[in-house]
């Protein structure tokens, strides 16, 4: 386990809507550069950058046309390179995003993986033996290339599924994990890996990293078994950088070998039910909102067995948001949001802001969708640095030459406007990421136990290490007697860190509407 990650906090960059510094309309990587000190003084000493390769741009960079090129658009690996040297500088490691499931269908692989001879790449993805034999139970092309076949898709149209082999093998068309071909697709992305690690990156964000080996078991062992070879290089020779997976299963993920695995927004899960509950019949159920009625226990339900089932291996990565999530301003105000980062930054492992975040950018669900985003789009519009400043300090592009229009409403929110505003969400940003910094016990690796939740209380009370923390999200105010903690705490009551009222006595605790406390 690379030691950074206990105290890692990290700040996701869209690079695309970040800071442009070429007036094309599109942010660019000397535009991080230019913001590495903007990011280092949220506290975030970790970056997880979204694809930035050669690209057709069908779904914003998650069809990889040249893995080892930056993109044009963004600069070059140069560019990149300097990235990585000037953020250690500042003690800032850098995430790149690996996409190990699919390619572009313009990568030279899958252009030699149509050709009707064999060759090197004929097994490099996934196709069946006939034109007219399709995929059960995936999607697939058909009638496209001149080789006799169709071949398998791992998300959009553009997104060709790269061969890891298929587990129960029914077909003879299909390649078991073992064959030789799968092998060289493993060994074509750990080339792929050791070319940017060697360049300086300090590990990978992966990619729908469950979705390798096809017809794989409820557990995906086979898909598990190529990240456990893959992990068995990282150790060996690249012993600090990290894996993070995009999995949702971190059981599983952390057992294959990712160091930390994504909580994600599916439907009616924990994280879901935290703050993304709107869509349910009969108004907004999240745990965060004020009238939302429910308590901790849907939250605590899902999250508890992954937490103790994984928590030897690893570490669950809760995120604000990201680029295919709804902003939570979408559904939550900023009193809500403020105590739901509460939550998140104060849980066990390893943090994600996205970007904008901070200062309560809006999810716009008017924009066209741009790159294959659709309703996606709406939460990677481009940052908003300073509102008396062209596009917001953006970019110095004509405004219809952004890559997706910004947030045209009074009320949207800048960093410039924010660092003036005692009350705004960027403050209560930076002073839970200084909390978390300052607290070994409220990091990584501090344990966690539920101290208080009773059925119709939507009041919770958990320890970190020796801290004790409470959060109330509703409108009225709550009690919990020390009699009624369900572990012991030899916390005195002294507040660390508050929002909202509250108070500690050696008989209760309580909490004023919509309040958060620390105690130590
Ligand atoms: C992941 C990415 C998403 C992308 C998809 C296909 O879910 O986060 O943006 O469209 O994979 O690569
Ligand atoms: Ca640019």
């Amino acid at each position: 386990m690379p030691a950074w990650l206990s105290d890692a906090v990290f700040y996701e960059i869209y690079p695309q809507s970040f800071n442009d510094t070429n007036a094309d309309g599109i942010g660019d990587i000397e535009g991080i550069i230019e913001k590495l000190d903007y990011v280092k003084g949220l506290g975030c000493n970790a970056i997880w950058l979204n694809p930035v390769f050669d690209s057709p741009f069908k779904d914003a960079g998650y069809d990889v046309r040249d893995y080892k090129k930056v993109a044009e658009r963004y600069g070059t690996n140069e560019d990149l390179v300097r990235l990585f040297d000037e953020a250690h500088k500042k003690g800032i490691k850098i995430l790149l995003d690996l996409v190990p499931g699919h390619t572009s269908e313009e990568h030279e692989w899958f252009k030699k993986s149509c050709e009707p001879e064999r060759n090197e790449f004929s097994d490099r993805y996934i196709w069946t033996d006939s034109a007219f034999c399709g995929i059960a139970g995936h999607p697939y092309i058909g009638g496209e290339a001149e080789r006799e076949g169709c071949y398998m898709l791992n998300f959009f149209k553009c997104q060709p599924a790269l061969n890891y082999g298929v587990l129960n093998k029914t077909e003879k068309w299909q390649l078991t994990p073992d064959h030789p071909s799968c092998i060289a697709t493993r060994e074509a992305l750990k080339d792929i890996m050791r070319f940017w690690l060697d360049k300086g990156c300090d590990g990978f964000r992966v990619d729908m990293a469950d979705s390798l080996v096809k017809e794989d078991d409820e557990v995906k062992s086979a898909t598990g078994a190529v990240w456990q070879n893959i992990r068995e290089m990282m150790d060996k020779d690249y012993p600090d950088a990290a894996l993070v997976s995009e999995w949702c299963n971190p059981q599983c993920a952390l057992k294959y070998g990712f160091h930390a695995d994504f909580y994600l927004d599916h439907h009616g899960n924990g994280y879901n039910v935290l703050v993304r509950d709107c869509e349910t019949e009969g108004g907004d159920h999240s745990y965060f909102k004020k009238d939302g009625g429910d308590g901790p226990q849907r939250f605590l339900k899902d999250y508890l067995p992954r937490y103790e089932g994984s928590k030897d291996y690893g570490y669950i990565s809760f995120i604000t948001c990201n680029h295919d999530t709804p902003r939570l301003t979408k559904a939550l105000d900023i009193s809500e949001i403020k105590l739901a980062y509460a939550f998140f930054f104060t849980m066990p492992g390893v943090p994600f802001l996205y970007y904008g975040d901070e200062i309560g950018m809006k999810y716009l669900d008017y924009v066209r969708t741009k790159e294959g985003g659709f309703q996606r789009t709406g939460s990677r519009s481009p940052m908003q640095w300073d509102k008396n400043e062209k596009n917001f300090g953006f970019s110095d592009a004509d405004k219809d030459k952004l890559y997706i229009p910004q947030d045209l409403s009074d009320t949207a929110p800048s960093v410039a406007e924010a660092e003036n505003d005692p009350d705004s969400v960027l403050h209560t940003v930076r002073s839970l990421i200084s909390l978390r910094h300052e607290n070994k016990d409220l990091q990584a690796d501090g344990d966690f136990e539920v101290v208080y939740t009773a059925e119709g209380e939507r009041i919770f009370v958990y320890r970190r290490g020796k801290l004790v923390i409470a959060v109330n999200p509703d409108g009225a105010e709550a009690r919990v007697k020390r009699a009624d903690f369900k572990c012991d705490t030899d916390a005195s009551g002294n507040l660390i860190y508050g929002i909202g009222s509250a108070d500690f006595t050696d008989e209760e605790i309580v909490l004023g509407p919509q309040s958060f406390a620390v105690w130590e």
